[in-house]
């Protein structure tokens, strides 16, 4: 079981993983990143995780070809050196290195990260049980203010959600927007399901394009399951029958409580089952394609 990070072509143990005090990464948050893990030691949706990498560099102004290395093949060599058999992966890409001051000209080249570890999954009881989320007081910053497209460092707003959260003894936090609509979880998207169809904010709503969100709608339209984009009250959220939270550690996991009061029948329900289900196969035939069977 091994903790490695690959600092811009350099791989070390993760006790020894260090570096400057002045990359604008550690001083401003200035940096993007993503968080990836494996199944059967294949990293999961890798192609679509380096896209949305790309996409968040490029909106804050780090060009790629700046990159000093390649973090496609990083993370291919720090996946080999730590060989575990399944991984939780960061990428993280900052400004560099550079004086005091928000001004990125003098910072020399991006830093690239690559943190490898052992994939812990969520406890079970999480998808036996389910969860629970309470509505916290801080609300997602607003698209004009910071885009959600950009997965960035900078990530203050979440944390006092999922603080709030946990000072509550929920396991997740969802924040709603300016406009009072239900946004995201500090670490997730949010669907709910009613009757047999299935309702999740939509990217308008200013929240992250989650990837997990984005295969869990294909999975709903491969499967001629019903499911809509659209602006949901956090009324509709306490009415649904069923509600789950999505992100690539957690999947598809129930959520069975919204401020102490039950979501439907109190338990996991059936449409989010056969979601789970539904999302297990789909990553045994994204592997599939992977290994080109
Ligand atoms: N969290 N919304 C927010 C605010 C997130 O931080 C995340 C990801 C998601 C889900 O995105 P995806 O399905 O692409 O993982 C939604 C990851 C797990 C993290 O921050 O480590």
């Amino acid at each position: 079981m091994t903790r490695l990070v690959n600092i811009s072509g350099h791989i070390v143990p993760a006790e020894q993983a260090l570096v400057s005090a002045y990359d604008h990464g550690f001083l401003y948050g200035d940096g993007v990143y993503e968080t990836l893990r494996t199944y059967e030691g294949i990293p999961f949706l890798l192609d679509r995780h380096l896209a949305r990498l790309h996409r968040s560099a490029e909106r804050i102004w780090i060009r790629w070809e700046e990159l000093p290395v390649d973090p496609a093949e990083e993370l291919r060599k720090a996946l080999l050196a730590a060989a575990n058999t399944e991984s939780l992966i960061r990428i993280i890409l900052t400004r560099g290195v550079g004086p005091f001051g928000y001004d990125p000209h003098g910072c020399g080249k991006p830093t690239l990260l690559v943190y490898v570890q052992p994939f812990e999954a969520p406890p079970a009881s999480l998808y036996e049980k389910g969860g629970r989320a309470i509505l916290v007081s801080v609300r997602r910053n607003p698209t004009i203010a910071l885009d959600p497209y950009i997965k960035s460092s900078n990530l203050l707003n979440n944390i006092l959600g999922a603080m709030e959260a946990h000072e509550k003894g929920a396991d997740e936090g969802i924040m709603l927007n300016l406009a009072g609509n239900v946004a995201e979880g500090s670490m997730t998207n949010v669907f709910i399901v009613r009757g047999q169809r299935v309702a999740t904010p939509p990217l308008s709503a200013g929240i992250l394009d989650g990837l997990t969100r984005e295969f869990v709608l294909g999975i709903c339209r491969d499967n001629g399951i019903a499911a809509d984009e659209v602006d949901l009250r956090p009324e509709e959220l306490a009415a649904a029958d069923e509600a789950f939270i999505t992100s690539t550690t957690r999947e598809i996991a129930p959520i069975v409580q919204i401020d102490r009061r039950p979501i439907g029948a109190g338990r996991p329900g059936p449409v989010t089952g056969r979601l789970r289900a539904l999302f297990h196969t789909a990553v045994q035939a994204t592997k599939a394609v992977h290994e080109g069977r």
